[in-house]
């Protein structure tokens, strides 16, 4: 049993979808979250400037006594997999407990895959899916326009902008009739009434949070890491830019107001 936190960053406020579904599954356990609203998106920058700004989210978490490290960015985690090694508690990314329940669900084998372009270009999930099957046939795209939709609060299924910017991305994941869809941005899971409405209710969508959420909760508890069940869980918010204005995407992402609780800190120190 450990009580420690739980430490959770991200490129900005996406990864707050990843809290949500830890809180949910796992409410003893207290979670320190960084955004590092202050320099994303990562998604559009050099394989360079996100490890050296992966190393800089890590060392802040640690930094508070974190049991655990988790990237909860599609970009980190394809592009820093390897952070893990240079840290001295546990290192968990969003790509292979993602990977791992995508080729469990797919039935057909024909996978998609959306991210950012980093995530994309990384090639990060073709390797990741053809090591579990090489048999695995991988389509990606990346989605650009989707982090600003979200962050913007066009999230409608019926809001013709997300929606025809959707049709746009996805038709030709659709045509190469994948029957899996990776949402490889922590971003992507408040699009997914627009994903499904367009792919179709017959495509499995994989939601990267939820996924790596379910495969910290069995980390910990096999690694006897989890919190004591009489401990109080609780959270903490942390954020590279100002603190005003996070309520409003916070309310959007982790579906609760968060107004003053959040704090500033000086993420280029670390
Ligand atoms: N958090 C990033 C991801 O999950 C998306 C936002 C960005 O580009 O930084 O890939």
């Amino acid at each position: 049993m450990d009580p420690r936190p739980i430490g959770v960053f991200d490129s900005g406020l996406g990864g707050l979808t990843a809290v949500r579904q830890l809180t949910a599954g796992m409410p003893d356990e207290t979670i320190v979250y960084f955004g590092d609203t202050g320099r994303v998106p990562y998604g559009s920058r050099s394989r360079e400037t996100i490890r050296r700004y992966a190393r800089q989210d890590a060392a802040f978490l640690l930094s508070q006594g974190v049991k655990m490290v988790i990237a909860a960015c599609g970009t980190v985690s394809s592009v820093a997999a390897d952070l893990g090694e240079s840290l001295p508690v546990p290192f968990l990314g969003v790509l292979a407990p993602t990977a791992a329940a995508a080729a469990a669900a797919t039935k057909t084998g024909r996978i998609g895959v959306i991210g950012t372009t980093a995530t994309i270009r990384s090639g990060s999930y073709r390797r990741a899916l053809s090591a579990i099957d090489p048999a695995l046939e991988v389509f990606d795209r990346d989605c650009p326009l989707f982090v600003p939709l979200v962050e913007n609060g066009f999230l409608g299924e019926d809001d013709p902008i997300p929606l025809l910017t959707a049709e746009r991305y996805l038709a030709p994941l659709k045509e190469a009739g994948v029957d899996t869809l990776i949402l490889g941005c922590t971003h992507y899971p408040l699009l997914e009434p627009v994903i499904r409405r367009v792919m179709g209710e017959g495509v499995a969508l994989v939601d990267s949070g939820r996924e790596t959420a379910l495969a910290c909760r069995r980390f910990l508890l096999s690694h006897d890491l989890a919190a004591p069940p009489e401990h109080e869980g609780g959270r903490r918010f942390y954020v590279s830019d100002r603190t005003e204005g996070f309520a409003g995407i916070a309310q959007i992402l982790l579906g609760e107001n968060l107004d003053g609780q959040v704090e500033h800190i000086d993420i280029e120190s670390y």
